[in-house]
């Protein structure tokens, strides 16, 4: 985990009320299209949000900006497609806190300067392309459209010593989702990688930030392959849609994501977290090389502390803490 020491800044930012009263309504024009298949017309549409009909044509021209297919069927509109993409009213009372971007260089750098500027807790920043996305260790993380690419800024209240339990949980949330909607034997690689067939589904980076010796930010970078091809640029990597054999709603899986790990923050001190994330993990008995910047140690992987360190049994029988690194199973 990367760390900032920093003084807090005292503006704000944060969406306007217009934006998100904008994301609302069409939030509420498109459950109106979804319910109505038959047409709904604009006089019905301006009835039932009680809305003038300049303010709603606007918002139905954003719509389609956005890749909504709406179309004219008799004196009605008619939802014929909806692109999958992650867009704030997609996320139901989460309006005010996604913030949706076509291309940033990495989210985690506006995640860090949201932070900064006291967002609120769990404020979640995505991208349809990063132009530098940040992989673990300095790599690059191949950040192509298709795929999903979030951060999230956290404002746990736990010590600083017991901010990797997010990181865990986090894993343990995504594999468990990943499991539960597409039946996919999906395991965490320590610490924090997704893999389905041994091969790398999602990855996770995350910073923090404190200031009085408290944790004042966590935040949790997640890059899920889902509609996009990473598997030319990465040969040990795999996509949903590869797995699955068909495109993958990724409005779907991030709710479901953003819903189950803001219920395992809220309120919790994470006490459990790693004793669970060891029944999904497959690297405790395997046969792992640790690789970091400097150093690389081979051994059996005996266990996960609950520091998060690697309990790694050497070839002469001693046992090693490893708390970083990267880690390639034999
Ligand atoms: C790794 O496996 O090395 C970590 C990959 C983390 C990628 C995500 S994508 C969203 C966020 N923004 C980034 O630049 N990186 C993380």
């Amino acid at each position: 985990m990367e760390l900032f020491f920093y003084i807090s800044q005292t503006d704000e930012r944060t969406m306007s009320i217009t934006e998100i009263s904008n994301h609302k309504i069409k939030r509420n024009i498109l459950q109106i299209l979804r319910q109505n298949p038959n047409a709904a017309t604009e006089t019905f549409i301006c009835q039932e949000l009680q809305m003038d009909l300049e303010l709603i044509r606007n918002q139905i021209l954003e719509l389609r900006e956005s890749g909504y297919e709406i179309q004219t069927a008799g004196n009605g509109l008619q939802l014929i497609h909806e692109p999958d993409n992650p867009y704030p009213w997609e996320f139901p009372g989460r309006e005010s806190t996604i913030h949706y971007f076509k291309e940033l260089s990495s989210t985690m750098d506006l995640a860090r300067e949201m932070a900064r500027k006291e967002c609120p807790d769990f404020t979640v920043i995505i991208s349809e392309f990063q132009s530098t996305g940040r992989g673990r260790l300095q790599r690059t993380w191949h950040s192509d459209a298709g795929g999903l690419y979030f951060t999230i800024v956290l404002r746990p209240r736990l010590a600083p010593a017991h901010s990797h339990r997010i990181n865990f949980a986090a894993s343990l949330v995504l594999a468990k989702v990943l499991q539960q909607m597409f039946h996919l034997d999906a395991k965490v690689k320590w610490p924090n990688d997704i893999l389905v067939n041994n091969l790398k589904l999602s990855g996770m980076l995350s910073e923090m930030g404190i200031e009085a010796n408290k944790l004042s930010y966590v935040n949790i970078g997640i890059g899920i392959n889902v509609n996009n091809d990473p598997m030319g640029k990465e040969p040990n990597a795999i996509s949903l849609k590869k797995l699955l054999g068909t495109r993958i709603d990724r409005r779907k899986l991030l709710s479901s994501f953003l819903d189950d790990f803001q219920a395992v923050m809220s309120g919790s001190t994470l006490e459990n977290i790693i004793p669970q994330w060891k029944h999904y993990t497959m690297t405790i008995g395997r046969h792992v090389k640790i690789v970091t910047i400097k150093e690389s140690y081979e051994g059996v992987a005996r266990d996960v502390n609950e520091n998060g360190a690697l309990i790694l049994e050497q070839g002469d029988g001693s046992l090693k803490e490893v708390i970083y690194g990267d880690c390639f199973h034999g």
